[in-house]
């Protein structure tokens, strides 16, 4: 995830580009960069915070036409010739890229056959290249940026200047662009708190959309034609501005994961021929010769872990476990090497998953790491990485790396088994395909939202919290209660559903809500006899369902479930993340930094 920013109007752009890239820098902060317009681009960027860039932008400028960028790595290391914007030879053309352009190898090596010399690692930095080219035929920039996003597959949400050319030109397509009008001059953002403070009439481009911003407002082409798309008035106080108009950023990223997952199997899944590409160094003699796979992560990563082995198991057909990486110590077999052990961590810095990793690799074990992190720690350590592209996490209850991490890991789950062969194409596809509605069905989840918060006014007073849930239920339940716990302050467990009745039914009575996944995957049927035991003993009852049950005649509350084979309990665990969030937004807790503790624990 990064957030663009563009103005062109009578104002020093400059200032207005800074102030507006602050506001974004929530979207990424690995490096950011600026383009000024005019006759001569001029183009400033840098390595890391804002804070490096504004030690290397001028004072004062006279362009009054510019772009923006701040950068949350997807493709390349953090590093200077990675920020954007991004030029071709000539300087003449800057590109600004939110989203992943998934034939950039393709399209690379084709404008490199032709003479194109590329100076970064980035899929953004084909685009200037492709817009120099069709600027040659002298056509409006309009034309020539459509030509070229007819090239490209993937998502996107890019801002063009041009030396020389008025305005500038802008598209989306699965990434989100906001175009603002204010009385001097146009904007361009991935989110309204760029410019916020300058206009609050903003409209929102449809995919496929081409926008020419120019000082006097934005011209919209929809398939070559002008069209006109209608203007909002947004109504936000700063504060709510900086986190995009939630009132917490763990709301809004709660929200954000459907793009999390969109960006999660970009470019790596091909569906018709059943296999995924995760350019993983894991080649088929050595996946062959595996004997076991064990997850060591923390917390919340744990859970994704637990998730991630009982796919393992089923998929690929090999022993799978998850550890809790502080308890950890390797237990491989005779050959260490044919353990392959995946360190699952979403900043790629807690202490107790390093060490644990420290301890498997002095062990002879191979390693995997699945971060959501470029360049951290965790990265150095391992023989690969895959990384989860979900966009910066600032809440410090994890949420939609939690979702990433699940998803990405079934990647590497179908990977392994195909490469395995215990899994057939015509398996795989219906993984894949499900991992594909992933972001819609969790989609579906947050438009019920309202239903969630009613839920949660209601039973948000209980004495104490239990989730249930059996075999992909069970990492959710452990989850839901974590959830609940660090942000609520109230006492919650999450079991698997078999365990209530061998000791914690003792404390389920009419003021202990339960909450029950009942889902494909998590053996519904036999979870509800557990909703019945709690049910007999007062407990209400919310049964996240899909149709594979008829829950509606078992429980007091039903959140419904789209049809999603084995992803369905991670989909569920969306409404856990939102009553979780309710329950304690209505007793007024620090949701973002919930007490004691920290978002990245770099301590034993
Ligand atoms: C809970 C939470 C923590 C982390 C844990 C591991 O919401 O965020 O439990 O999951 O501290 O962190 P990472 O994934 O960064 O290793």
């Amino acid at each position: 995830m990064c957030g663009i920013i563009g103005y062109v109007g009578h104002d020093d752009a400059l200032p207005i580009l800074r102030k507006g890239l602050s506001n974004l820098e929530y979207r990424g902060y690995d490096s950011a960069g600026i383009a000024l317009g005019g006759d001569r681009l001029n183009v400033y960027k840098k390595k890391g915070e804002l804070s490096a860039l504004e030690a290397v932008l001028p004072e004062s400028s006279t362009a009054t036409t510019g772009i923006g960028h701040t950068r949350w790595s997807t493709h390349g290391e953090p590093t200077d010739a990675n920020a954007h914007p991004h030029t071709d030879e000539s300087g003449d053309v800057a590109v600004v890229h939110n989203g992943i352009i998934e034939n950039y190898d393709a399209l690379r090596a084709e404008l490199e056959s032709r003479g194109h010399e590329f100076t970064s690692d980035t899929d953004t930095e084909v685009v200037p290249h492709l817009v120099e080219e069709e600027l040659a035929s002298d056509r409006d920039l309009v034309d020539v940026v459509s030509s070229v996003v007819d090239r490209l597959e993937g998502n996107y949400a890019l801002g063009v200047v041009v030396a020389g050319r008025d305005g500038i030109v802008a598209t989306r397509s699965g990434n989100p662009l906001v175009l603002g009008v204010a009385d001097h001059g146009t904007f361009l953002a991935s989110d309204v708190p760029a410019f916020v403070e300058h206009t609050r009439q903003v409209s929102y481009p449809e995919e496929g959309d081409i926008i020419h911003l120019t000082e006097d407002g934005a011209t919209t082409y929809a398939d070559g034609k002008e069209v006109s798309r209608e203007v909002q008035e947004v109504d936000w106080d700063p504060e709510a501005a900086e986190k995009g108009g939630y009132e917490h950023y763990m709301l809004k990223e709660i929200h954000e994961q459907p793009t999390a997952l969109r960006q999660a199997i970009s470019g790596r899944i091909d569906e018709m021929k059943g296999q995924v590409d995760l350019e993983l160094d894991l080649p088929a003699e050595y996946l062959n010769s595996l004997e076991e796979v064990q997850f060591i992560a923390c917390g919340t990563s744990y859970h994704a872990g637990l998730y991630a082995a009982k796919l393992f198991e089923e998929y690929a057909d090999v022993r799978a476990s998850a550890e809790i990486a502080s308890e950890y110590e390797f237990t491989g077999g005779r050959d260490p090497w044919r353990t392959l052990v995946v360190a699952v961590t979403q900043s790629g810095e807690t202490a107790d998953t390093l060490s644990a990793l420290k301890r498997a690799k002095r062990a002879g074990a191979r390693t995997l790491a699945v971060t959501n992190t470029l360049g951290s720690t965790v990265t150095r350590e391992v023989d690969d990485t895959v990384f989860i592209r979900a966009g910066p996490e600032i809440g410090v209850a994890a949420t939609k790396t939690f979702c990433s991490q699940v998803a990405t890991l079934a990647l590497v789950a179908v990977h392994v088994s195909r490469k395995r062969g215990t899994i057939s194409s015509a398996e795989a596809q219906e993984l894949l395909s499900d991992l594909r509605g992933l972001p819609g069905a969790v989609q579906q989840v947050l438009d019920a939202e309202g239903q969630v918060r009613l839920a949660a006014e209601e039973h948000g007073d209980g004495d104490a919290f239990f989730f249930i849930g059996r075999r992909l239920g069970a990492p959710v339940a452990l989850e839901g209660a974590l959830k609940l716990k660090e942000i609520s302050y109230d006492h919650a467990e999450g079991f698997p559903a078999g365990e209530l009745k061998h000791g914690p039914l003792a404390l389920v009575t009419s003021e202990t809500p339960v909450l029950a996944v009942l889902t494909e995957g998590a053996k519904a049927r036999e979870t509800l006899n557990n909703v019945k035991e709690v049910e007999s003993r007062g407990a209400p009852v919310i049964g996240c369902a899909s149709d594979v049950v008829d829950a509606e005649k078992f429980v007091d509350k039903v959140f419904t479930v789209p049809e999603l084979g084995e992803l369905e309990p991670l989909v569920a665990n969306v409404y856990f993340q939102l009553f979780s969030y309710y329950v304690a937004n209505q007793k007024g807790r620090s949701i973002d930094k919930p007490r004691n503790l920290a978002k990245s624990v770099t301590v034993e």
